[in-house]
């Protein structure tokens, strides 16, 4: 939040300057949509590029919000944790366990993290994209940054960590929070932003 704030006044000095300047010719830089949060692998930091991977899954309002500012607009979605819960099945759960408690791979439910950066789900999203350390492969083949956005969504869920340490709940969700428990069913037809995935 800081740093967004640091970026909001960044920008408006910026503008001010440009404002007071004469100098027109300031060409916006060509390609891809102007991102403003900068993904970097996990590991060895090395700038992501999030055009690189899975088709689609990149024009979601959603992503879109994310990519500019960092915050998943699919927490506590129940439409999209019904996805969440179904690709996180399929392609990270073998590794993590059912309820992200941890198999080959670590638990992903609770509030410690070899990486800190996953604690934001920026850093989540870049592990998944990137990859981490050894059987922690990249996922960006197999999954695009919607679907990526909505397993997030699932992993948050499963927290049954603090709810102080839930830096991805609004102070609102935080409220709200109850730790996870087994058993809970998602219905296949719950509302909200994510469509059904197509099978
Ligand atoms: C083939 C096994 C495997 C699969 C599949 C897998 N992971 Fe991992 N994951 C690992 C291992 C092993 C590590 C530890 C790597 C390290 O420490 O660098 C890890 C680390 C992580 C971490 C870092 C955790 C921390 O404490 O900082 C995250 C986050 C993560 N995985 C998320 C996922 C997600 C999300 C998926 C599904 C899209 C997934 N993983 C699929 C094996 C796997």
């Amino acid at each position: 939040m800081i740093r967004t704030t640091i970026k909001k006044r960044l920008a408006s000095l910026l503008g001010l300057a440009l404002a007071s300047t004469t100098t027109v010719a300031f060409a916006q830089p060509q390609g891809g949509p102007q991102t403003g949060i900068v993904f970097r692998n996990t590991v060895t930091g090395e700038q992501l590029d999030t055009a690189q991977g899975k088709e689609g899954g990149r024009d979601t309002p959603a992503v879109k919000a994310f990519f500019e500012t960092g915050r998943n607009l699919y927490i506590d979605d129940k439409a999209c944790l019904r996805n969440g819960e179904s690709l996180f099945a399929t392609s990270c759960s073998g590794c993590h366990g059912h309820l992200a408690e941890g198999k080959l791979g670590p638990g992903l439910n609770d509030n410690y993290w070899t990486y800190p950066a996953n604690t934001e789900d920026t850093g989540l999203f870049a592990t998944m994209f990137g990859g981490a350390n050894g059987m922690m492969g990249p996922h960006n083949d197999n999954l695009n940054p919607d679907e990526m956005l909505q397993i997030i969504a699932w992993i948050r869920h499963l927290y049954t960590g603090p709810a102080k340490d839930a830096i991805w709940l609004s102070d609102e969700q935080k409220k709200a929070y109850t730790p996870y428990k087994q058993g809970e069913v998602i219905p296949a037809d719950a509302k909200g932003q994510c469509k059904p995935l197509e099978n």
